[in-house]
């Protein structure tokens, strides 16, 4: 089987070599010509745990490739996949623009026999206006959507074994190529689900807007375990054992971030509202996660007695989660710019050195591990959950600190351990920590 992979960004970047991966002889297309040439050399332009390994053994296998050329890469494919990026635009809406670039470019060199995929995340309808765009044009193809549920950090476990493959197909020809090109994960007996265009469509919105949701009440019920004596660890604890529940995506934090769920949630509001169809969990859902922010601003700056200025604050993560240097939308954007607003002195230390960081960040200190990064610090904040700080030695950070205070977004230690080392710790959701830490 012969797969084309438009786009290699995340998404399509990561799907292209695990294709590969499972043996079928993939090319990846992107008109980025800087980034081809370095892809050729095995140079991926975008941080994922063991995608680089995966990468150069199925180069050199000579299945996996990349070109400029999408006409040429797509004349002999069975399947083609779009997977370019649909950005939000002012109104919250998806900008499909890139998507049908893709398409155009390749509307007469395609192979007639081949299904055309989405796997960009597309607002209901785009799909079937796709295939119609191309019959217009005297193109007819089997155009299938097939969105993809690939977390940043965790992309390769999540495509070699997904709890589920969506497939919004049309014809029995277009379920036959891509359950041969599924048909690896047979092994694991990964339940492959057929639906319509647009239920395929909406499954990929509503998916994320229930995590961002989900997300969005825990830190909810946070806000009341901080005033109510409660701890919200343990009630997520107590909730996900319910099996209804589940245990995943019940981590306070500073609010979710990330190239997905806000663009996502912000698409299905905006879709919702041309239906004219009421959606008030998903708007709430959006208001409490920007609220949410401010939040953690307001959380810093009382455990610095209200005041910032001149204060030497340590910052470690500033990623929208761990395991990647996406800083899309990451809270700390907004976190580490309104303590600078304040007059804060920030310095940071993220594991990824990201470069899009340092790009949205340039009046701070850049640290190379995070000891350093505390040297002289009035508070140490935490906001990224990186594993290297899940156990930091609190005891040489305490030698190391100006005022032994910890405010940890992530709720990372027993409040216990950390008091221990002699620090005021200040965290997410545990009730009257920061009441007692203050009458210490
Ligand atoms: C998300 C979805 O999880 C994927 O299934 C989907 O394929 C992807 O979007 C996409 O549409 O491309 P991702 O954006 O990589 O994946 O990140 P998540 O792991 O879902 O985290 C999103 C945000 O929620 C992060 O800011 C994270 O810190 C936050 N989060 C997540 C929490 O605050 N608490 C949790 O318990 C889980």
């Amino acid at each position: 089987m012969k797969i084309t992979v438009i786009g290699t960004g995340y998404v399509g970047l990561v799907s292209g070599v695990c294709f590969s991966e499972f043996g079928f002889d993939v090319i990846c297309v992107d008109n980025n010509v800087a980034k081809i040439s370095a892809l050729q050399k095995g140079d991926i332009p975008l941080y994922e745990p063991g995608l680089d390994k995966l990468l150069l053994k199925n180069i050199q296998a000579g299945r996996l490739s990349f070109t400029s050329d999408s006409k040429e890469s797509a004349r002999e494919a069975n399947i083609v996949f779009i997977a370019v990026g649909t950005p939000s635009k002012d109104d919250g809406s998806a900008d499909l623009s890139y998507v049908y670039q893709a398409v155009n470019e390749l509307a007469d060199s395609i192979n007639r026999d081949a299904a055309l995929v989405i796997k960009s995340t597309v607002p209901v309808g785009t799909t079937r206006a796709i295939k119609n765009f191309l019959l217009d044009q005297g193109v007819k193809l089997d155009v299938v959507f097939n969105p993809e549920f690939l977390k940043e950090g965790e992309a390769i476990k999540d495509f070699m074994h997904p709890d589920r493959v969506i497939l919004g197909v049309e014809s029995e020809r277009a379920k036959e190529i891509l359950s041969h090109a599924y048909r690896p994960l047979y092994v694991f007996n990964i339940p492959i689900v057929f639906t319509s265009l647009e239920t395929a469509e909406l499954s990929k919105y509503a998916s994320n807007a229930f995590l961002a949701m989900k997300v969005t009440f825990i830190n909810e019920v946070a806000n009341l375990c901080e005033c109510c004596g409660a701890d919200v660890k343990q009630v997520a604890l107590a909730m996900g054992l319910d099996k209804r529940i589940g245990d995943q995506f019940l981590q306070a934090g500073p609010g979710y971030g990330g190239s997905c769920f806000p663009k996502d949630t912000s698409a299905l509001e905006n879709f919702a509202n041309k239906l004219g169809v009421a959606m008030p969990l998903l708007n709430e859902t959006i208001r409490s996660n920007g609220i949410r922010r401010k939040k953690m601003v307001e959380k810093i700056l009382q455990a610095c007695d209200c005041d910032l200025k001149g204060k030497n604050i340590s910052v470690l993560g500033v990623t929208f989660k761990a395991d990647t240097d996406d800083m899309r939308d990451s809270p700390s954007i907004d976190i580490v710019g309104e303590l600078l607003e304040r007059g804060a002195r920030v310095k940071i230390y993220d594991p990824s050195f990201s470069e899009q960081a340092k790009r949205i960040f340039c009046n701070v200190v850049w640290s190379q591990n995070a000891y350093d990064n505390c040297n002289d610090a009035d508070a140490v904040v935490i906001i990224t959950d990186w594993s290297e700080f899940k156990a930091l030695n609190l005891k040489e950070l305490r030698n190391r600190v100006r005022n032994p205070l910890l405010v940890d977004l992530r709720s990372m230690y027993p409040v216990s351990e950390v008091e221990a080392s002699g620090f005021t710790y200040c965290s997410v959701g545990r009730g009257f920590e920061k009441l007692e830490s203050f009458d210490a």
